[in-house]
């Protein structure tokens, strides 16, 4: 991904990667090319496999490979609910499912098996970053933070801050204590590496960051939020997330909540808690107002479609966003979402803004005089895989270090093998690529990324790599 609205396709492409990260890329390399664009880089390919600790993979014609997925907002403690609880909005889902659920992981050898399987999901389902809240236990998102080093991922680990409108059995007791332990896990995290990567590696940049996670302005008192405000701006650094604007209860109650605030988005900018590396998750109603602060402060917004549609929220104005140029990523928002992964919800992202844009009376155009080139149409192929990649590279203030494949940047990437999954089955009847063109050849993986993109599942994610180490896949 180039842009919002380029995809290059690249064919007969070399990449090579040291330490994890991209040295160079050539294309349209042909097969009879491929020792004397590898001497010129100075590498003896023969040597290769045998003198270092080095591997040449060679893809079947096939197959592709291409930048891998970041989930800017998900929960993992929720990760036994998903699927449950249909017949709720979001303020009785908190109470009834979710408070109940994210409890238990006091129990940290409950919390070790359950983020296990969480991460190595996440990642065979192609999740190669991904923003975590853990549970309001900072014993336990210390145990997450471990799972996700030890598996590999790329990640930013937050206990959540919380400490009213909870039951007693899950509430944090004051905000003091809720500052302190969020401090806690900061330091933990830090510390955490680089020495202490369970591999070699030469990168000394940490793999797993602390993120400050005030789970919402409703569940903090404001004591709290300013404990909090207070602390990011000592840490000027910190990656920030948290919810706004999903639910339209969840904004009344807030705006009771906090009399002095003129909007939702004016409490957290009240309290300092937007600025660039802010995940704001689902905005779904926010005004053109709200949009413009967050825009000045440069947060960004995390896109939950299957979440929002799930829980009945709304269906957020990503195409409006996107025309004011701000920066918005996807998240699972396992358990208010149902589907794991990114792919689930670029095809959800797709399918609202199609929704949106097949409704009659349109809303924004109306109200707002939009014109843009996104609003209230349906999101393109481009358009979509950005938001999956580097649109959240942006949110997670990684844009130099993952998100495509440019030279200098770490090496995040899937090894897709399509015709694995049933669905993806492509070749019925069909000729095998040899043969065919560079620009036939083109055409036709154009035409695969699509489907990929829309129909395929895990089991055509043969391999996960973060920063150049195979970390996860069907086949790893
Ligand atoms: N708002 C506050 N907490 C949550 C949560 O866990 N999930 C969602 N979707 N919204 C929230
Ligand atoms: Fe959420």
């Amino acid at each position: 991904s180039t842009s919002l609205t380029q995809l290059q396709y690249l064919v007969d492409a070399l990449v090579y990667v040291s330490d994890g990260s991209i040295v160079w890329i050539e294309t349209d390399v042909d097969g009879s090319q491929l020792q004397e664009v590898t001497t010129r880089h100075g590498l003896d390919l023969e040597g290769l496999s045998t003198t270092h600790d080095a591997d040449f993979v060679q893809l079947d014609e096939r197959d592709f490979i291409c930048p891998g997925l970041i989930d800017t907002h998900t929960h993992a403690p929720q990760y036994p609910n998903l699927g449950l609880g249909q017949e709720y909005e979001l303020l009785d889902w908190l109470q009834q499912l979710t408070f109940p659920r994210e409890a238990k992981f006091t129990d940290l050898e409950y919390a070790q098996k359950v983020y296990d399987q969480v991460v190595k999901r996440n990642l065979n389902a192609g999740t190669t970053t991904c923003s975590y809240y853990a549970s309001q236990h900072v014993s336990s998102a210390k145990v997450l933070a471990d799972v996700v080093l030890e598996r590999g991922q790329r990640a930013l680990v937050g206990k959540c801050n919380m400490n009213r409108n909870c039951p007693d059995y899950y509430c944090e007791a004051s905000p003091e204590a809720s500052v302190e332990d969020t401090r806690a896990l900061i330091s933990y995290i830090r510390d955490l590496q680089p020495s202490k990567l369970p591999w070699k590696s030469a990168n000394p940049s940490p793999l797993v960051q602390a993120i400050i996670t005030p789970r919402f302005a409703l569940s903090c008192t404001s004591d709290l939020m300013q404990g909090l405000g207070e602390l990011m701006a000592s840490e000027p650094d910190v990656h920030i997330q948290t919810h706004l604007s999903e639910n339209r209860t969840e904004i009344q109650e807030t705006l009771r909540s906090f009399p002095e605030c003129k909007s939702y988005t004016e409490v957290y900018e009240k309290y300092g808690m937007l600025r660039n590396g802010t995940i704001l998750a689902h905005c779904v109603w926010l005004t053109e107002k709200e949009m413009d602060v967050i825009k000045r402060t440069g947060a960004g917004i995390s896109h939950c479609p299957t979440s929002n549609f799930n829980l009945m929220s709304g269906g957020a104005r990503v195409g409006a966003m996107l025309d004011k140029g701000l920066n918005v990523g996807l998240g699972s928002d396992c358990s208010g979402g149902f589907a794991l992964g990114v792919l689930p919800q670029l095809r959800n992202a797709s399918m609202l803004s199609k929704m949106l844009a097949i409704q009659p009376e349109k809303p924004n155009e109306q109200a707002n005089g939009h014109t843009g080139q996104f609003t209230d149409k349906p999101l393109p192929i481009p358009t979509l895989f950005y938001l999956a990649t580097m649109g959240g590279a942006a949110l997670c203030k990684m844009a130099d270090t993952v998100g495509n494949f440019l030279p200098g940047k770490e090496f995040d990437a899937l090894h897709v093998t399509p015709g694995t999954s049933p669905n993806f089955f492509l070749d019925v009847g069909e000729d095998r690529p040899a043969g065919q063109t560079r620009e036939e050849r083109r055409t036709k993986l154009k035409e695969t990324f699509e489907r990929f993109l829309f129909v395929s599942d895990d089991r055509d994610i043969a391999h996960v790599y973060v920063r150049g180490r195979k970390v996860g896949g069907a086949k790893q």
